[in-house]
């Protein structure tokens, strides 16, 4: 399963990119808000960074429009992917975009047939929200595994799909599980992903038992 780091946060960014886990960024326009930076400028400064699919999202609603902002975000660097929110206009943008071979995520889904409107309108990555669909009361990685499974049955679909609005490490994990092709995830999900008592416990007695070795092996 693929990583894709859910921020426009540079720092975080940087230090995540240094573990060499870090497959991809996501951004969307609250994350853009939260960064207090221009779209343009921290677009391309996180594409710098990482080589891998950077998604940026369009803000118009209609698709004359967004197609002039896929332009210019397109033309920041090659690793963006045009990020389209599940509209009408959204998935006519995504099949014009991606026939220029440019990649395209679709955002907000949030069930099966938006997901397979997005798969035939030539989306690179379906984008369903985990986390927004368990504040009301559903499963939200249940969508992910009829999508997962939905896609399997037709071979000439080749849309990704990336489990977004994760909350927790248990999203990750049963993402992993049912197979999902990338998951976005907020930084401190990743830190806390290396955690376990067990393997701190662990280290600790071995660095002890060491110690009373006196060996280095340098
Ligand atoms: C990713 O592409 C989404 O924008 C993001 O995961 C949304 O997460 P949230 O529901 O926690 O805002």
């Amino acid at each position: 399963m693929k990583f894709f780091i859910d921020t426009a946060d540079i720092s975080e960014i940087q230090a995540l990119a240094e573990t060499g886990l870090v497959d991809g960024v996501t951004t969307n326009p609250s994350l853009i808000a939260k960064s207090g930076r221009d779209i343009l400028e921290v677009i391309k400064e996180i594409c710098d960074l990482v080589p891998g699919p950077v998604s940026a999202e369009v803000t118009a609603t209609d698709f004359p429009t967004m197609m002039k902002e896929a332009d210019k975000l397109a033309a920041l660097a090659d690793n963006v992917t045009i990020k389209v929110p599940l509209t009408i206009d959204g998935l006519k943008a995504c099949r014009a975009i991606t026939s220029n071979g440019r990649e395209v995520n679709v955002t907000l889904c949030f069930s099966s047939a938006q997901a397979l409107l997005a798969a035939k309108a030539g989306a690179t990555y379906i984008s369903p929200f985990v986390g927004r669909l368990d504040d009301i009361g559903e499963v939200g990685m249940d969508l992910i595994a009829d999508i997962v499974q939905m896609y399997d049955m037709y071979p000439e679909l080749d849309t990704q799909v990336l489990v977004a609005s994760i909350r927790s490490i248990d999203h990750v994990e049963m993402a992993g599980l049912i197979g999902a092709h990338v998951s976005t995830l907020p930084p401190k999900i990743v830190w806390d992903m290396y955690e376990h008592a067990l393997t701190e416990k662990g280290l600790n007695a071995f660095l002890e038992d060491w110690k009373k070795t006196g060996q280095t092996i340098l």
